[in-house]
């Protein structure tokens, strides 16, 4: 009886031991994880491709963790509005707007830069921890983006007709200016 019961003992020593590897958390999370945690629930599960790609591709997420990556995506947003801003500019110099063209650009234009301020208050608001500011303030900043898009009559609406895409040419800048805020506001989500 003693005799068996000493490989039982060990042999449940190195169960624990496996079983408590394996339920530990990973020493540091990658950027997919992070990005698949944070889009796991609710509408926004097909913007994890999305958050993985833009991340990736900013310097320092590899090491980064979920704090860490949540700074970078706000600096992201704040690097992708600046340059939106600076399209609308350049679309201005243009010729051969419709005057209602005009008038859309002004509204983008004057609504990215805008949201270039409140993108400030959010990178405030996360360095501070005012974690309920920072989703107010990105809130208002993706607001932008739709405005804009609905300045030009809703062209980001295709989806549901599935007609060729309206006309706009701040389309593609739109959506991926509220794709970076939905992705950095979910992250931040994920923090709490
Ligand atoms: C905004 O960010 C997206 C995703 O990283 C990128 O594809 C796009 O080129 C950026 N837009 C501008 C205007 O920099
Ligand atoms: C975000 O940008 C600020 C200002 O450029 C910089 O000081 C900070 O290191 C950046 N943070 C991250 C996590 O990249
Ligand atoms: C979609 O956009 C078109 C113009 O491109 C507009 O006429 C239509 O009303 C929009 N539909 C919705 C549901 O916003």
């Amino acid at each position: 009886m003693a005799a068996s019961a000493v490989p039982f003992i060990i042999l449940l020593l190195v169960l624990l031991a496996a079983a408590g590897t394996r339920a530990s958390p990973p020493a540091s999370e990658t950027v997919e994880q992070i990005c698949a945690r944070a889009t796991s629930s609710g509408a926004h599960r097909d913007l994890a491709p999305f958050c993985v790609s833009s991340l990736q591709a900013a310097p320092g997420s590899s090491g980064a963790d979920a704090r860490g990556l949540a700074a970078i995506a706000t600096n992201l947003t704040l690097a992708n509005y600046t340059a939106a801003v600076a399209t609308v500019k350049a679309l201005q110099r243009r010729s051969g707007w419709s005057a209602a063209e005009r008038g859309a650009l002004a509204t983008c234009r004057a609504r990215y830069i805008e949201a270039l301020n409140v993108v400030h208050s959010a990178v405030h608001a996360l360095a501070k921890g005012r974690l309920d500011d920072y989703a107010a303030d990105m809130g208002v900043v993706r607001k932008a983006a739709t405005d804009c898009d609905g300045a030009f009559g809703g062209a980001g609406n295709s989806s549901e007709s599935g007609a060729a895409p309206a006309a706009s040419p701040m389309r593609k800048v739109n959506r991926d200016a509220v794709d970076l805020t939905t992705v950095a506001t979910l992250i931040v989500r994920a923090l709490e």
